[in-house]
């Protein structure tokens, strides 16, 4: 017998061998074939090689011969259009904000950074006091709706006497704070008066809360009194969101003989303000920092929202929401409905790390270090995008506003940058209506001292081919953008 036929009656055996075991099985060595089917070791190879070009075995050298596992069928494909159907329209486009709380890849320049960036977060505090805290045997139990009243109080003598501790409810953050404002001061289809621009965050949330948003112009000493009396007016509104402080994106503080009209106008209008004090912390000086709105109002109008997760880390999600009177249980029927509690694991926590002697450090420290990253982006700003790109520079928070030349596509930059690894936000993400000129948010929180000159010089390369672009087109670059910009209407 030719070795032909004696590998093609081995290759038959083999065949039918391995249709006899499950996927992966082990075929006999080659050396117990050769003993029990008399044949060469050039005819098993010869089999072996033509089952395993049809797929039917697999030989790993050196381990053996095993049956191919089954080629698993391709599952059908689900169908979930009937989703689409059952939902219908979203009412809320997150996108922008989806875009913000994206963790930056390792190498990125983060301008778009809404928290401190890890090296100045208080990270090795927090973890000493959570050891502490998990010690505790009580640390995974109940927690009351209103949160532990040490750091309750805590709270409360952070606000100079507006509030006292039963009126402070702890939160998971102060956008979980703002989101149950929105719902328990108002229902949906009410209008909500808003500063313009404003924080991305409280615009999704307020439209989730099916809320309707009244755009209320600003300039630099922040909300105009006048153009807030006509909005009041005009809309019937209870409700105003607004940061007196250092607001996000701007950066601008509610100018002192402003303070006054604006109460006035919501006392006025009998509505509450939603005052998000997001930026205590951040106050860079010089001089001490504005008091908060609350501190002129008696009457329970202001409703103060703060929070830890932006000087401490933005994982330490532990917030207060400040308010008098019904407004205080209608807050606190919201968050009970929310979600009962906060975690007690998360206020111990934060009450240990703010009532340590290392906090008033910590935040000292982390002021010197935003005042550096602030100067440093101001001066880059200045020097490479011009001096006219840059209004006052705010004297606390994490951002500077950055205009662009008239023309250019804010989201053309926004996303020209981030292909060269710096990240920006295009400042219509920050309208609750249509923005009237192209403008950048660039937050120094993570502008390292060594790098932000060459970043902001590379920056401002982006910016002047987008420029010459909008030159050459002659097409007002703010709209062409627009298709991808989910905050901004449609021309
Ligand atoms: C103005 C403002 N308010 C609220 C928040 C939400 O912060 P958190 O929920 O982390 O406290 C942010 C975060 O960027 C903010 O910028």
């Amino acid at each position: 017998m030719n070795s032909d036929n004696s590998s093609d009656r081995l290759a038959q055996h083999l065949r039918l061998l391995a249709a006899g075991l499950p996927p992966g099985g082990r075929l006999p060595s080659v050396r117990t074939l050769m003993r029990e089917l008399a044949v060469g070791p050039v005819t098993v190879r010869q089999a072996v090689d033509r089952l395993s070009r049809d797929g039917t075995l697999e030989a790993r050298p050196g381990i053996g011969t095993f049956t191919r596992g089954r080629t698993p069928r391709p599952a059908a494909a689900a169908d979930l259009g009937w989703q689409s159907v059952a939902l219908g329209p979203g009412r809320v486009e997150t996108a922008a904000l989806s875009r913000l709380c994206l963790v930056a890849p390792d190498r990125a320049r983060a301008l778009n950074a809404g928290y401190l960036p890890q090296e100045l977060q208080a990270t090795a505090a927090i973890a000493a006091a959570a050891a502490r805290v998990l010690r505790r045997p009580g640390v995974w139990s109940r927690m009351p709706v209103e949160g532990l009243e040490a750091l309750r109080a805590w709270f409360a003598a952070g606000t100079g006497g507006c509030f006292s501790a039963h009126e402070v409810t702890i939160c998971p953050g102060t956008q979980a704070a703002n989101a149950a404002a929105f719902r328990a001061l108002a229902r949906p289809g009410d209008p909500m008066l808003i500063e313009s621009p404003t924080y991305v965050g409280a615009i999704a949330a307020a439209r989730a809360a099916g809320l309707e948003l009244v755009p209320v112009p600003t300039d630099a000493d922040g909300l105009r009194p006048g153009q807030l009396e006509a909005a009041f007016a005009r809309t019937g509104a209870r409700l105003l969101y607004c940061q007196p402080t250092y607001a996000v994106p701007t950066g601008t503080v509610l100018e002192a003989s402003r303070r006054a009209a604006v109460l006035a106008c919501v006392v006025r209008a009998g509505a509450f303000l939603i005052e998000d004090d997001w930026a205590r912390d951040f106050h860079l000086g010089p001089g001490p920092a504005p008091p908060p709105l609350c501190a002129d109002d008696r009457d329970g109008h202001v409703i103060l929202v703060r929070s830890l997760t932006k000087s401490a880390a933005p994982g330490l999600r532990i917030g207060a929401i400040c308010a008098k009177g019904a407004a205080l249980e209608r807050l606190r029927a919201a968050r009970l409905t929310d979600d009962f509690f906060v975690p007690g694991l998360l206020q111990e926590t934060a009450l240990q790390l703010v009532t340590a002697p290392g906090w008033p450090r910590h935040l000292r420290g982390l002021q010197g270090a935003l005042r550096e990253r602030r100067d440093g982006l101001a001066a880059a700003v200045r020097r490479h995008l011009g001096p006219q790109s840059l209004g006052r520079v705010p004297a606390g928070g994490l951002h500077l506003w950055v205009a662009l030349p008239p023309g250019v596509s804010d989201l053309a930059v926004e996303h020209e940058a981030e292909a060269a690894g710096i990240l920006v936000s295009a400042g219509r993400h920050w309208h609750p209506a249509e923005a009237d000129r192209p403008m950048l948010r660039l937050s120094f929180g993570a502008a390292g001292p060594d790098w932000i000159d060459g970043c902001v010089a590379a920056l401002a390369g982006i910016v002047a081919e987008a420029s010459g672009r909008a030159m050459v087109t002659g097409r007002p670059g703010q709209g062409q953008g627009s298709a991808l910009d989910p905050l901004r209407a449609e021309p």
